[in-house]
C-alpha cells in the first residue's frame, strides 16, 4: 500500500521512521516533509493547504492511507475532504478537532458529560474575565489558569497565582478588544500524557509519556512546544490510567459518536493526577511533538497496520497495541534564541556519529543546503534512546547528544529528571 505523511517535524519523522518498517508497505510519501523525513519517505512537492491538490496527489499516486501529523490540517478539515473520495484517514475531521481547536467546545462537552476537569468559565469581554476571579480565591489568594480560545501552539496560557498576575493575563487577552478565553481553576498534581487510539467507537491505550514545556532545566523559563519527554510515565500507574480511559477519554469518544462526528485517530489526553484522581487539563487531536518520538521508540508492532486498522474502523479486529518495557526518552535540541526567535542556519554535524552509540536522531527544524543540514527551525532535532531505566536512557540520549556537533543549538541537560528524583 502507498502511503501519504503530511507533517514536516520530529513527530512526522518518527511517524516515518516506524512505517518505513511495515510489511504492508509500498511506496511512502510524506508533505511538506523535511530531510530526515526524506531517509524514509519520497517527498512530494504539495501544498497541503490546498485539499484539492492533496486529492488529485492521492488520486495520481493511489494512496491508500492518508497519516496526518499536526493539528493545523486537521483543524482545517483536511480529512474531511480525503474522506469524500473515499480514501481512509488517520486523523480526525475538524467536527471532532475542535476537541484542540477550541478550548470552549471540550469543556462545554466535558461539562455536559460529567468529565473531571477544572472548574471554568467561558469568558469573552475583560469585564467578564474580572468578575469570574472571585470565584477562583481559597485561602485568601486568587489562584487561576487563563486559557485563549484557537490553537496557540502551547502559547496562549497563563497561569495566574495572584490577583495581579490574573488582571495582568486579561489585560494582555483583550488589549485589543474581544476575546474568546476559559478561565479555570488551578489544579494540584503531577501531569501526564496519555494516548488512545479511537476508531470512532472501539478505543485503545497507546501509551503515556512525560513532556518538559520550560525551556529551562529544573522547569524554568518560558513554554516551549516541548523541549524532552519519556515514556511510559510511571505516575500514571495502571489505575489510574483505567480511570482516566473510564472517566475521561471513553465518554468523551462516545459524545462525539452519538453527536455524529466520530473521532478517528489519536487522541493525547494532557491529564493532571490530583488528589481526586486524574483531571483532564486539555486534549490535542494528534501525537505530541516530542512525545510520539518516544512511543515510536517502544511500540513493538507494525504501525501501517495499526493505523489503517483504526482509519478503517477495524481496531476492534486488533490485539492492544504492544510496548518494549525499555523506558525511551528524547532530548530535543533547539535553535539559540528559542522560544524566541531561533537562530536558523547553524549547521549540525555528527547525526552520524549520535547514532552510532545506539540513539535515534529525530529531526525536526531542519533543512538541507548543499551536502549539509542546517537548522531551519526552534526546534531542530529529538536525540532519542532507550534503557532499562529513566536513568540509563538518560544517559544513553545525553552521550548521543555529545557526539553531535551543533555548536548554534541547545538543550536541557535534566529531561527526565522528576522521574530520576
Ligand atoms: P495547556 O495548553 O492547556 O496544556 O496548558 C499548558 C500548561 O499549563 C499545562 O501543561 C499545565 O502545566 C498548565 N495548566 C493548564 N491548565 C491548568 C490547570 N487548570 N491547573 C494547573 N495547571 C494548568
Ligand atoms: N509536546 C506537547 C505537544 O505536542 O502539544
Amino acid at each position: 500500500m502507498n502511503v501519504l505523511l503530511v507533517g514536516a517535524g520530529g513527530r512526522e519523522h518518527a511517524l516515518a521512521w516506524k512505517l518505513a518498517q511495515s510489511e504492508g508497505l509500498d511506496t511512502l510519501y510524506a508533505a511538506p516533509g523535511n530531510p530526515g523525513i526524506a531517509r524514509h519517505a519520497t517527498i512530494a512537492e504539495l501544498n497541503v493547504a490546498d485539499h484539492r491538490a492533496v486529492i488529485d496527489f492521492i488520486r495520481r499516486q493511489q494512496i491508500g492511507l492518508v497519516v496526518i501529523g499536526p493539528e493545523a490540517p486537521l483543524v482545517d478539515g483536511l480529512a474531511d475532504n480525503i474522506r469524500t473520495i473515499g480514501v481512509p484517514v488517520f486523523g480526525p475531521g475538524r467536527a471532532a478537532a475542535q476537541l484542540e481547536g477550541s478550548k470552549g467546545f471540550t469543556k462545554d462537552l466535558c461539562a455536559r458529560v460529567g468529565i473531571p476537569t477544572a472548574r471554568y468559565f467561558r469568558v469573552t469581554s475583560r469585564d467578564g474575565a474580572l468578575a469570574c476571579l472571585d470565584d477562583f480565591v481559597a485561602d485568601g489568594e486568587c489562584r487561576c489558569v487563563i486559557k485563549a480560545d484557537g490553537l496557540a501552539a502551547g502559547k496562549g496560557v497563563v497561569v495566574a497565582m495572584s490577583r495581579a498576575e490574573a488582571e495582568a493575563a486579561i489585560a494582555a487577552l483583550f488589549a485589543d478588544g474581544p476575546a474568546e478565553a476559559v478561565i479555570e481553576e488551578f489544579l494540584e498534581g503531577e501531569e501526564a500524557s496519555l494516548f488512545v487510539l479511537s476508531d470512532g467507537t472501539a478505543t485503545a491505550s497507546f501509551g503515556s509519556a512525560q513532556d518538559h514545556k520550560r525551556v529551562g532545566d529544573g522547569d524554568t523559563g518560558p513554554n516551549t512546544g516541548g523541549m524532552g519527554a519519556y515514556s511510559p510515565a510511571a505516575v500514571l500507574t495502571p489505575e489510574l490510567e483505567e480511570r482516566a480511559l473510564g472517566e475521561i477519554v471513553r465518554p468523551t469518544i462516545d459524545a462525539l459518536a452519538a453527536a455524529g462526528t466520530p473521532y478517528v485517530g489519536v487522541l493525547y489526553a494532557g491529564l493532571m493526577l490530583t488528589a481526586d484522581g486524574p483531571k483532564l487539563i486539555e486534549y490535542n487531536v494528534r501525537f505530541g511533538d516530542p512525545e510520539c518520538q518516544v512511543l515510536m521508540a517502544r511500540f513493538d508492532g507494525d504501525l501501517l497496520h495499526t493505523l489503517r486498522a483504526v482509519a478503517e474502523g477495524r481496531l476492534a479486529d486488533l490485539p492492544a497495541p504492544a510496548f518494549t518495557p525499555d523506558i525511551a526518552l528524547t532530548v530535543v535540541m533547539a535553535a539559540e534564541g528559542y522560544p524566541g526567535t531561533p537562530r536558523t542556519g547553524g549547521t549540525i554535524g555528527g547525526i552520524d556519529a549520535a547514532e552510532a552509540t545506539g540513539a535515534i536522531v529525530f529531526q525536526a527544524g531542519t533543512r538541507a543546503q548543499d551536502d549539509a543540514i542546517v537548522a531551519a527551525g526552534g526546534r531542530v532535532l529529538a536525540v532519542t534512546a532507550t534503557g532499562a531505566s529513566v536513568a540509563e536512557a538518560q544517559a544513553a540520549a545525553y552521550r548521543a547528544v555529545d557526539a553531535l556537533d551543533f555548536p548554534t543549538g541547545f538543550c536541557r541537560r535534566d529531561i527526565g529528571w522528576r522521574a530520576i528524583a
